[in-house]
């Protein structure tokens, strides 16, 4: 407080950035009261010019979501097993050992303000603050993708964007023509538009790694996984009319409902689970391991608990802590790999691409995205806003790695290398050899209950009946192909049958055979 502030005021006073009391912030510095205004205005100048560079641009895709901490516990064992048997990562290893975390859950396709009651996927993004530095696990809640390949992320996305000279938002002609000429995609829009499509809130969503991912071992012995959180409130989600209701008075439901649930105290919980495969290509299998369209089923590869996860802090700031913080896909410590799931390699660059881009080159020295539990001696240097001076050893003018003369040093690999299957091939462009496009999809047709079927066929068949009749039909074509019965109840909504789209190929003459029905029960 100044020493002549009005009698009794004890609030402290406005200064700007430099430190400097302002004394007059409703007026700017003028030649008489009525103008011109003078160019020296250093306060008003300041302010402004910040003003105008208050936004960062938002996510290419999530940019609507919210963040919130808390902490993972470990069960210390996997499938009755020390877990130490599959993978080294610390923070797996011990029963009850806590690793902080940020999660940061979104939609896809809408901008920052856009609904969250929107049917789209949900991000699940979780950053692990371990020991040895941080480890990213940037999943969504439907378990799938739709596509195999990175080089096709820019054609979808921009399906599912708004048009770019209507800027009408979602157009069903341009989601499903994309989806049309891309089957693989059917699994995960049999997801989208069943009632998964959207969550009640973000506490009721599965999340997944979706990706395939490896363990190493302390032998470096390598196991195929994939993520699964399990949320301890159930799965929920609204049917379209619902959603209506609830976007109709409030566009961040799901943030709210997030950060009322933790100031009440209902901490929001889920498990981690994993499922797990021997490291090589699985010959016997009909699908590929790697291909992100597909799910490995419960009953062959049982989901097992390896820990749960817990968020009991909302951010102090939106802006810092959930526009700013950024994860991505090559976030792994000690322990956990990649494989060579094209989708991953892809998304691996994406990221970090993306972050130097919107939040500027030096977005890891920011607090939320620092590894607070390990220590960072870099001598990566300078660039745009650099805000921390890393340690660069004992002498710091070496800023280079070798020296004879001192500085940093390589920490000895703990560990023997990798030892995964070798792999050995010709430089090509290929599809994968197992696609299967369908057959999940109609299995996870069969597997939905009675009135989930209900839902998803309408709301499909809404869609479709707004599109080109080339793309409905095309897109029935691959209904049929999937299921019969899919086909059929999509078709019949529209006022079409089998017949109306034969001529674009030939279509499997089959319910699903008992096999197949037998598979669906198993797909979780
Ligand atoms: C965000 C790229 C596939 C989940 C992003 C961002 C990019 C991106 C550029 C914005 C990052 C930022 O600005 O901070 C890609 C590419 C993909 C791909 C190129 C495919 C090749 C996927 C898949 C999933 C996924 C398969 C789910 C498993 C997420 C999530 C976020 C995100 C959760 C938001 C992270 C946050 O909350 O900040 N993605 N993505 N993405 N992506 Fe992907």
């Amino acid at each position: 407080m100044t020493a002549n502030a009005p009698h009794g005021d004890t609030r402290a006073v406005l200064t700007n950035r430099q430190g400097h009391p302002v004394h007059d912030n409703q007026n700017q510095r003028t030649v008489g009261s009525r103008g011109p205004a003078t160019l020296e205005n250093y306060q008003y100048l300041e302010k402004i010019s910040h003003f105008d560079r208050e936004r960062v641009p938002e996510r290419v895709v999530h940019a609507r979501g919210a963040t919130a901490f808390g902490h993972f516990e470990a069960y210390g064992t996997v499938g009755g097993e020390p877990i130490a048997r599959y993978t080294r990562a610390k923070l797996f290893q011990t029963a009850g050992r806590r690793t902080d975390v940020a999660v940061r859950f979104s939609t896809v396709a809408g901008g920052r303000d856009s609904s969250e009651a929107a049917r789209d996927p949900r991000g699940f993004a979780v950053k692990f603050y371990t020991e040895d530095g941080n480890w990213d696990l940037v999943g969504n809640n439907l378990g799938v993708f739709f596509i195999r390949d990175a080089i096709k992320f820019p054609d979808v996305i921009h399906s599912q964007k708004p048009d770019p000279v209507t800027f009408e938002r979602q157009i069903p002609n341009r989601v499903f023509d994309f989806a049309a000429a891309s089957p693989e995609s059917l699994h995960m829009y049999t997801l989208v538009f069943g009632p998964r499509g959207i969550p009640a809130s973000y506490r009721h969503q599965q999340g997944f790694g979706v990706n395939t991912y490896k363990w190493v071992n302390a032998e470096g012995a390598t196991t195929l996984v994939k993520y699964h959180w399990v949320p301890k409130a159930g799965v929920k989600s609204l049917t379209a009319e619902q959603a209506a209701r609830v976007q109709a008075h409030e566009l961040g439901s799901h943030t709210k409902d997030l950060y009322d649930a933790i100031a009440r105290g209902d901490h929001p919980e889920w498990e981690l689970r994993v499922q797990l495969m021997d490291d090589h290509d699985h010959p016997e299998l009909d699908w590929d391991p790697l291909d992100d369209t597909k799910v490995w089923p419960e009953n062959d590869y049982p989901p097992l608990p390896v820990g749960r996860m817990v968020l009991d802090r909302a951010p102090e700031n939106f802006f810092a802590q959930s526009e700013q913080i950024a994860f991505g896909t090559g976030v792994l410590v000690d322990g956990l790999d990649f494989s060579d799931d094209k989708m991953l390699v892809g998304r691996t660059f994406a990221y970090s691409d993306a972050q130097r881009y919107r939040v500027g080159p030096n977005y890891l020295q920011l607090p939320v995205n620092a590894p607070a539990n390990a220590a960072v001696r870099t001598n990566q240097r300078d660039g745009a806003m650099a805000y921390a001076v890393d340690p660069g050893g004992s002498d710091p003018s070496i800023t280079y790695e070798p020296s004879v003369r001192g500085g940093l040093r390589e920490a000895p690999y703990p560990h023997e290398d990798v030892q995964g299957p070798e792999i050995s091939g010709r430089l090509t462009r290929a599809r994968i050899e197992r696609t299967d496009d369908y057959r999940q999809a109609g299995e996870r047709f069969l597997l939905c209950e009675e009135w989930e079927r209900d839902d998803l066929v309408r709301n499909l068949a809404d869609a479709l009946a707004r599109c080109d009749r080339v793309v409905r039909e095309r897109m029935l074509w691959h209904l049929f192909m999937a299921e019969d019965e899919y086909g059929r109840r999509v078709g019949e909504k529209l006022g079409m049958t089998a017949d109306d789209v034969r001529h674009l190929g030939p279509l499997p003459d089959r319910p699903l055979s008992e096999e197949e029905s037998r598979r669906a029960a198993n797909l979780g």
